[in-house]
């Protein structure tokens, strides 16, 4: 049997979950890899909460340094999340010949480069496969399950909190605020929730995912990313009505030399595999150019869903220095390439567009010729009520455009007397 000890910084909500899980499973780990998993050391600021898991007491501190600084550890767990001094921490660790496991995400996404280099430099092992849709092995599958495809797309629920809200709105007809004061009260919503709403986390994520599927480093600073704040009853119950229903989307397609990565709501048709996934589940959905398409479901976050990602990166690093073969499956691809960010106005896709125009004969008319201009043509339009000399919504669904073709487009349209708010445009992304 062989003994690993472990060294965790951050006994909070995922650091309580590693402490049961090794409590409760450590012996059959143990039965099932020959390795017996010790937490030798914990670390935190606070060591007077309460936190219903029952460690020796002579085993916390609450001094990280004084876990970077044991040689008797054999992997550092760094859960205390954030950039500082977390970065530091890691940093030291791997200086220090330590592996590493972190489950932080934007840590990995804003300084991954000198994090992985500093573990090749000390030939070291660091894993975060929690950092990404919380005890989904999305990570582990694109390192080592799919080495063999080139992905063609990647595309993921990987926010619960937002896909619970928008889940309330459309299965409940709730309102965002509604939705989101609810997912607060269930503790699926942080206290601030903004990083969650505004898109921040789900781009995070989306840039570990592409920077691995693509052999390249995508800036998580370069990704486009618009939130869900601005989503409203009317376009989910119009989209509805057409047979979509709306996702917050991490999105990342790839070529030979370049790469698309944006995050923002979009509309999915009602067969599409991501199209069920509700409430806080997370769901990845990948095309690999061998293995064709493939769909990971799972709970994206909390405490034993996330500590499973993180057991199971502690027993991969365990299992290598078990059998001596440190590094044998590196952080990031061995060759890291440059791959060109496409600009999210050089995409192409379908669009949902909600105009809002005084309820008169030629509207349509003045509105179609712009269109037509850009060559943006239309699938559908239908006006949603009637109310002559009142504005009125009209909702259009487009054929494959440009988005520059549609921004300038709306930007015309916008500026005609009989629009009398502006107009709400939303990508459609069709099962591929
Ligand atoms: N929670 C999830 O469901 C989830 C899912 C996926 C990934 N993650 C990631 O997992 C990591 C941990 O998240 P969490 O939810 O467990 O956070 P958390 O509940 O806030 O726990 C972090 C703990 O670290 C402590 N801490 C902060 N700075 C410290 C320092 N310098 N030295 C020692 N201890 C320190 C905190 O103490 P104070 O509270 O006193 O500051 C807290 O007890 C984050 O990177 C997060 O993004 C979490």
């Amino acid at each position: 049997m062989k003994q690993i000890r472990l060294g965790l910084i951050g006994f909070g909500t995922v650091g309580k979950g590693v402490v049961r899980n090794i409590i409760s499973n450590g012996e059959s780990i143990a039965r099932r890899t020959g390795i017996r998993l010790e937490i030798a050391r914990i670390a935190d600021i606070d060591l007077e909460r309460e936190r219903d898991v029952s460690v020796d007491p002579s085993l916390l501190t609450t001094d990280a340094k004084e876990i970077l600084h044991d040689d008797s550890l054999d992997i550092v767990i760094e859960l205390i999340g954030g950039i500082h001094p977390a970065r530091e921490y890691v940093l030291t660790a791997l200086r220090k010949g330590k592996h590493v496991v972190t489950a932080n995400k934007a840590l990995i996404s804003k300084h991954g480069v000198e994090i992985f280099e500093t573990a090749r430099e000390h030939g070291v092992d660091i894993l975060y496969e929690a950092s990404v849709a919380g005890c989904i092995p999305v990570i582990k599958s694109l390192r080592e399950s799919l080495v063999a495809n080139n992905v063609l797309s990647i595309t993921g629920i990987v926010n619960g909190t937002c896909n619970y809200i928008l889940t309330r709105m459309q299965q409940d007809q709730m309102t965002f605020s509604a939705a989101l004061e609810e997912a607060r009260a269930k503790g699926y919503a942080e206290a601030d929730p903004s990083s969650d709403i505004n898109g921040t986390d789900s781009a995070q994520k989306l840039a570990i995912l592409a920077s691995l599927a693509s052999n390249s480093w995508v800036d998580v600073d370069r990704i486009y990313v618009e939130g869900i704040a601005h989503i409203t009853q009317k376009d989910i119950a119009y989209a509805a009505e057409l047979g979509y229903v709306l996702k917050l989307l991490a999105i990342a397609k790839f070529g030979a030399d370049w790469v698309q990565a944006r995050v923002h709501p979009a509309l999915v048709p009602g067969d599409h595999p991501l199209a069920d996934v509700w409430g806080v589940h997370n769901a990845v959905y990948f095309i690999g150019d061998y293995a064709g398409e493939m769909m990971f479901y799972g709970a994206g976050a909390g405490e034993r869903p996330t500590a499973s990602a993180v057991l199971s990166d502690i027993v991969d690093i365990s299992r290598n220095i078990k059998s001596a073969a440190k590094k044998r499956i590196s952080s990031l691809p061995e060759t890291i390439g440059t791959k060109r960010l496409i600009p999210i106005n050089q995409i192409e896709a379908r669009y949902y567009l909600r105009f809002t125009v005084i309820d008169k004969p030629g509207v349509l008319a003045q509105i179609t010729a712009i269109l037509g201009e850009k060559e943006i043509s239309l699938s559908a339009v239908t006006q949603k009520e009637r109310h002559p000399k009142n504005a009125v919504p009209v909702v259009a669904l487009t054929h494959v455009a440009k988005e520059e073709s549609i921004q300038a487009a709306l930007k015309e349209i916008d500026s005609l007397d009989v629009l009398k708010d502006k107009t709400v445009m939303m990508r459609i992304e069709e099962r591929e």
